[in-house]
């Protein structure tokens, strides 16, 4: 298993890892954005034979008081799943953050009823707001933080995935 950067060639395959693994999917020009903007900030995984088995998209938000990282959406697809694959791109993503943008937390949503992502996100992100009917379907949202400037926090993050930006 290889983790690495995101190129502009990885996002059809990323795309796909999104539609087969969450409700909360993209347009391919989303990616794009993604990709060009803030090429730093995502990573894939990918087997023996070069296939894309997950994904962190990621980005900057920038027009705010308070830039910041944002973690869009990290999913893994079912068979390599509990591998440590989502924990080591959130690491990877988190790190970049930290030492190309200079973030001072990320942030991300995640649903209340993903157990598995809490679980994930449990020890290193904190629940910083509840925003009601976030998701297209009623569902609430936990948006979620972490300090990134507190050194043992990204050494060990998990993290998370997402759904909206
Ligand atoms: C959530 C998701 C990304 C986790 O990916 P993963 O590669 O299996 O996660 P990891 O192997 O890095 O798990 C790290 C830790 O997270 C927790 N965890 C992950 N999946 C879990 C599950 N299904 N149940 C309970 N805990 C879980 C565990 O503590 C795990 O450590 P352990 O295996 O040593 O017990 C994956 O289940 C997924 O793609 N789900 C669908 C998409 C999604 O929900 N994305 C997140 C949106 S916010």
């Amino acid at each position: 298993m290889n983790i690495r950067q995101a190129t502009v060639d990885d996002l059809l395959a990323m795309q796909n890892c999104n539609l087969m693994n969450l409700p909360e999917n993209y347009q391919m020009k989303y990616y794009f954005y993604h990709a060009l903007s803030w090429p730093q900030l995502s990573f894939v995984a990918e087997d023996h034979k070069g296939r894309i088995v997950g994904y962190v998209l990621a980005k900057m938000e920038e027009d705010t008081d308070d830039p910041h990282g944002h973690i869009t959406s990290l999913s893994v697809m079912r068979t390599y799943r509990r591998l440590g694959i989502a924990e080591k791109l959130m690491t990877q993503s988190q790190k970049a953050m930290l030492e190309v943008f200079n973030a001072r937390y990320v942030s991300l949503h995640v649903r209340r009823s993903n157990r598995a992502a809490l679980q994930l996100y449990q020890d290193t992100l904190k629940i910083h707001d509840t925003e009601e009917k976030y998701y297209a379907d009623g569902e609430d949202a936990y948006a979620m933080r972490k300090d990134l400037r507190t050194p043992s926090n990204v050494a060990s993050s998990s993290s998370l995935a997402k759904t909206k930006t």
